[in-house]
């Protein structure tokens, strides 16, 4: 929402197209906009199914009648990228969605409401005809019925009494020929924030923001704002803002690097250049300010570069962004840890009863990876749990357990759902996460960045080798006065000093696994086994295979070869093995003998120069030899590579495979 210079309404499209592409690695299955018609008497609606630049043509054909070049004052406009949840992914279905055929009111929404159908049919016994299968449209309807029921409301007094009658997660922004030049977003369980251009460079004090509050009612009543003290600015900042809400700092982050987080249930109400954020609870002298962030995410960290994907760019960042999650922490001159983030919460850690970690997908992985060096670090029970299944089982959590919530983007429903349940169990929360300011680190006790910069490929690389640090690093901290475990750590810390050159080795093998790519692309499945240290990284490089390629992949334990997976071993099934020369080598070389006894012709990721493993193997790949509990990081990189190149060869689109997405925001 534009008060800051007067735009074209290309100018206006352009920065809402451009703002989707930037969020387009969280959903990509049909867009949408809506901005003011050349009349100012009407909203236009356009959307399509498909990618955002699906929508960018549909935009381009219809200029003409959009009068693309009239330069406009202020305008609020909003867009939308959808990764389906209820209906299918066509034009229809996609955001906004409107409450009639003159779109009087517009939403978009990130989340599910679970009780739409309820407010749907409450609607349709009010006369109300509904297009779509979504469950948005119900919102988009019932802030239409609020209004003709009190015209005297204020936008942001209609959306209050909108969310008061939602369940489930949202985050949704509103616009309305009613109250042009304003706008209203909120949000519950689904991240929302707001970025702030100011003309001048004001302080935080002097950004136009008013905190205003009434006390809770429930149903449709008139709400009072209280203005609190700290509305004083001067009427000239007021015209000298522009406010971007998105769900993503990388959407705003070419206009502007301030942005101010949205807490649950905060109603954001934009008019006349100055932003409001209201509660429905809370008192008066609860002003519940929120800060004003300057992030230091740059624009070209969420740019390709010279890579043809941006998953690519992010396997070759490894180097880098290892050491970037170690710098400040390890100090390898004297062997010490330093975690700012958990470090008052050490002792409390230590008197625990036992650990869990809990994460989604390849966060999930990165905990199966470092379990067993938390075992014998911390010398604690450790439990590594998939979200959604912790939290189907109403899994028994106690004051003294530590739970530890693992997460890319911060913002992953299931996750976030498992860290309030823990919450409220009265354990310690310590997020793991690589989005500063997002909702799980913002509600954790707390946590470690793990500082990867900005993951835009849908499927995970660099934060989970990011990940598999933090975690190290943090087994180390709590094992730092256990003189039995001193060469242990030392052993460590020396693996970790060295760990970025021993990357870039693996990275050296690009062209080798390309050829293994070109065996390999066109099998319909991949079985990779392993055990140990390296089980997480049959089930990563299993997970990478499946979402990029589409090709079935299976990660293996390979202690459970003999009861089961052995079946399908014949002379045709690909199975690849990682055999690293670690406390299960022997263990590992069982089961390798037992493959090729059936005729299989495994495909081995071992140590440098081992001869003995690789004369097993049909083909193999060499990587240099770290400390054991390391070793997953160097050998789920040839995982990586190779996925990427079966997705290229197949013709897959590498950074935004079919029905998946970045950061999945619902249960
Ligand atoms: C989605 C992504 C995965 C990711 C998982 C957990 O499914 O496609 O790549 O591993 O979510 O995401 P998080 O942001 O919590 O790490």
């Amino acid at each position: 929402i534009n008060h800051l210079t007067p735009k074209t309404r290309r100018e206006i499209l352009e920065l809402l197209v451009n703002g989707l592409k930037r969020l387009e690695y969280r959903g990509y299955d049909s867009a949408g906009v809506a901005i003011d018609a050349a009349d100012q008497k009407d909203i236009a609606v356009l959307k399509r199914s498909g990618k955002v630049a699906a929508l960018e043509e549909l935009l381009q054909e219809r200029s003409v009648e959009l009068s693309v070049e009239e330069s406009v004052d202020s305008h609020c406009g909003i867009a939308h990228t959808r990764w389906a949840t209820h209906g299918e992914p066509n034009a229809l279905n996609s955001h906004p969605q409107r409450s009639g055929e003159d779109n009087a009111f517009v939403v978009i929404h990130n989340g599910i409401i679970t009780n739409y159908k309820e407010v749907k049919t409450f609607l349709e016994n009010k006369g109300y005809i509904f297009e779509s299968q979504t469950d948005t449209e119900a919102i988009a309807k019932l802030v239409h019925h609020i209004y003709h029921q009190h015209k005297d409301y204020s936008f942001q007094e209609l959306v209050e009494q909108v969310i008061l009658q939602l369940e489930g997660a949202f985050a949704l922004c509103f616009k309305s020929l009613y109250f042009p030049n304003e706008c209203v977003a909120t949000r519950r369980g689904s991240p929302l924030l707001v970025g702030i251009k100011t003309r001048r460079r004001l302080s935080s004090d002097h950004v136009p923001i008013m905190y205003t509050n009434n006390k809770a009612t429930r149903g449709v009543v008139p709400s009072v704002p209280r203005v609190n003290s700290h509305a004083h600015f001067e009427p000239e900042e007021e015209r000298d803002v522009e406010y971007f809400f998105a769900s993503d700092a990388s959407a705003v982050i070419e206009h502007t690097n301030r942005v101010l987080y949205f807490e649950d249930d905060d109603v954001a109400h934009i008019k006349d250049g100055v932003l409001s954020i209201h509660r429905m609870s809370g008192s008066s002298n609860d002003p519940h300010e929120r800060e004003i962030f300057t992030l230091k995410l740059e624009l070209q960290q969420i740019m390709k570069g010279n890579y043809d994907y941006f998953m690519q760019k992010e396997i070759f960042e490894q180097p880098e962004s290892i050491v970037n999650t170690m710098r400040g922490r390890l100090n390898f001159a004297d062997g010490t840890v330093t975690l700012g983030g958990i470090k008052d919460y050490i002792p409390e850690i230590k008197r625990c009863r036992r650990l869990m970690l809990i994460g989604c997908g390849t966060s999930y992985h990165s905990a199966v990876a470092t379990r067993q060096l938390l075992e014998e670090l911390t010398e604690l029970p450790v439990m590594v749990e998939l979200a959604s299944d912790f939290l189907d089982r109403n899994t028994p959590v106690f004051r003294d357990d530590v739970c530890f919530f693992i997460s890319q983007s911060g913002e992953t429903a299931d996750t976030l759902m498992a860290l309030r349940y823990c919450k409220r169990h009265g354990a310690l929360i310590v997020g793991i996460t690589n989005t500063v300011g997002s909702s799980i680190c913002r509600e954790s006790h707390c946590g470690v960045h793990i500082n990867a910069g900005p993951e835009i490929g849908v499927a995970s690389t660099k934060a989970y080798t990011s990940q598999f640090v933090s975690l190290v690093m943090f087994a180390l901290v709590i094992s730092e006065d256990r003189i039995s475990l001193q060469k242990r750590r030392a052993d460590i810390i020396e693996g970790l000093h060295h760990l970025d050159t021993k990357i870039r080795q693996v990275l050296a093998l690009d062209n080798e696994v390309k050829a293994l790519a070109e065996d390999l692309y066109r099998q319909r499945s991949l079985l990779i086994m392993g055990r140990g240290y390296n089980f997480a990284t049959c089930l990563e490089g299993a997970l990478k295979v499946k979402e990029l390629t589409y090709m079935h992949s299976e990660g293996i334990m390979a202690g459970e070869l003999k009861h089961g997976p052995l079946a399908l071993i014949d002379d045709s099934m690909p199975v690849m093995m990682i055999v690293m020369r670690d406390p299960v080598y022997t263990k590992c070389m069982n089961a390798l003998q037992q493959v090729t006894a059936r005729q299989g012709r495994p495909i081995v990721v071992c140590e440098e120069g081992d001869a003995e493993t690789m004369s097993l193997a049909s083909k193999s790949l060499q990587v240099p030899k770290t400390v054991d509990c390391l070793q997953g990081v160097l050998s789920v990189i040839p995982m990586q590579l190779l996925a990427y190149h079966i997705a290229v060869l197949r013709g897959c689109n590498v950074d935004c495979p079919r029905n998946l997405a970045k950061s999945v925001t619902v249960e």
